[in-house]
């Protein structure tokens, strides 16, 4: 399988970072082939521009779309799978990548209108997964309901919303722990999923 990677962290030292590390060592050891979009290496810009906005605000499919989100959205098609890498922020992902979602996502790529009624979702994709690093544990996650409203964000809207045909989400927890085991545990999990990647999700 060909796999598109968005990852978003600023630090090659993070945890998050080890974890992008562990899931390539698994593509590799299956002899996928990937391509990345490193959000804060490209300095991706994540904030719309006001040409941007009213393009996607006013229906207007014809205008011009930026050079920079052309060539994510021709990742994002040459695809089987988009695999989405980040930490935790605040219940959700990154501004960066954020940014990303608001600028990629644009009218007739990831949505479409008919007779003012939103129409079926534009791009094809496989497989959507979401590999997060969370502080909290994933059982705390899911006891006061952050993990469920991440799903439903990220999977239901920003993914099989747009047209991935299936979406799954893997929240790599209890990482605040600083716990070795936790750590080694969760990277275990990234490196099987990257190995299994055309049988998971
Ligand atoms: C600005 C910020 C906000 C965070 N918000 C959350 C959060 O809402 N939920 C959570 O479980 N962890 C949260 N964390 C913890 C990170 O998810 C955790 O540090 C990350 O998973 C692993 O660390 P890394 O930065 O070394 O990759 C936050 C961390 C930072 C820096």
């Amino acid at each position: 399988m060909h796999i598109f990677i968005v990852y978003a962290h600023p630090s090659e030292e993070s945890f998050t970072h080890s974890v992008l590390l562990a899931f390539i060592n698994g593509l590799n050891y299956s002899n996928h082939t990937y391509e990345i979009s490193d959000l804060y290496k490209m300095n991706f810009r994540s904030d719309m521009e006001l040409d941007e906005y009213e393009r996607e605000s006013g229906r207007e499919s014809s205008r011009t779309i930026p050079e920079d989100v052309k060539l994510e959205q021709e990742k994002i098609n040459k695809s089987d799978a988009l695999v989405l890498i980040y930490p935790v922020w605040w219940s959700d992902c990154p501004a960066k990548l954020k940014g990303w979602f608001d600028r990629v996502y644009t009218l007739g790529f990831a949505y479409a209108y008919e007779n003012g009624k939103h129409a079926e979702a534009c791009f094809k994709v496989k497989k959507a997964l979401v590999i997060c690093a969370a502080g909290h544990t994933v059982e705390y996650l899911e006891e006061i309901g952050i993990a469920e409203s991440m799903r439903t964000v990220m999977l239901r809207d920003r993914l099989l919303g747009v047209g991935a045909e299936q979406a799954e989400m893997v929240i790599l927890g209890g990482m605040v722990s600083k716990d070795y085991e936790v750590r080694e545990r969760n990277l275990k999990i990234a490196f099987d999923i990257g190995m299994n990647i055309n049988i998971s999700v």
